[in-house]
């Protein structure tokens, strides 16, 4: 079965509406390539304008996060509703900084994910063991238990749309990207729990990918792997260098 890669930009806290559209402008005729899902995941403020700026492009606006509840007196939160209504297809769910820095836990990644789909929505699932967690040897381990969690009460059908990203923590803004090897063995491994946990059909069908300083050097060799649908990427998707990782295969 041949997946369709997908290259999903994660701007993180970074442009205001006005550099959202600049940066949509800049890089619309750099990522036309449509072998590749291509998807921008944008600040909230920025997904109206970035948009706009996307109209008649190959770019889908993506979201960061969202919240699980329906609406309600959830100060500061964005709902799925609100996400559909701009015309949102793409959520990023449960990424290490949020984790981090936000307490997003496995359960409530898992009532995330289940509340995008109820939405239609396409949740970008991150995973991804810390540096420590990889030299204890626990990295697959740990993996397999996040990827349980999140997709708990996740219909079959549901999951063969999903997106999982796998993201080393360690690999992150730190330029030090994960050995292809590494990124293979990890992504296979999901793969099997996907596996497990459905069966082989949908295994096939979910798309998996790497995370943690992707850029146009490393993406043709990373996404030439079995596992490896595309990329999630942080810092180059602010770049004329995103470009390259989409067109990674010309
Ligand atoms: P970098 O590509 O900047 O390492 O970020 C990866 C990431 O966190 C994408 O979600």
């Amino acid at each position: 079965m041949s997946r369709k890669k997908i290259v999903a930009g994660n701007w993180k806290m970074n442009m205001t509406p006005t550099e959202a559209v600049a940066l949509v402008n800049e890089l619309k005729p750099l990522v036309a390539n449509d072998e590749v899902d291509v998807v921008f995941c944008v600040p909230a403020i920025d997904i109206i304008p970035a948009m706009k700026a996307a109209e008649g492009t190959n770019i889908n606006i993506g979201a960061e996060n969202m919240y699980y509840e329906e609406k309600g007196a959830y100060t500061g939160e964005i709902s799925p509703a609100m996400l559909v209504d701009a015309g949102v297809k793409y959520v990023i769910i449960g990424h290490s900084e949020r984790r981090e820095y936000f307490a997003e836990t496995d359960e409530t990644v898992n009532k995330k994910v289940l509340k995008a789909f109820e939405h239609d929505i396409t949740p970008i699932i991150c995973c991804g063991e810390s540096l420590t967690q990889r030299e204890q040897g626990i990295t697959i381990d740990w993996i397999r238990q996040q990827i349980k969690i999140a997709f708990l009460n996740v219909t079959k059908e549901q999951a063969k749309k999903a997106v999982i990203a796998y993201e080393p923590i360690w690999a992150i803004g730190t330029g030090k990207v994960a050995t292809t090897e590494q990124a293979q063995e990890v992504c296979a491994a999901i793969r099997v729990c996907i596996g497990e946990i459905y069966d082989e059909a949908t295994a096939a069908e979910i798309r998996i990918q790497y995370g943690g300083s992707v850029s146009g050097a490393s993406a043709p060799e990373l996404f030439a792997q079995p596992d490896i649908d595309g990329g999630l990427v942080g810092g180059a998707s602010l770049k004329p260098d995103f470009g390259k990782i989409v067109n990674y295969n010309k």
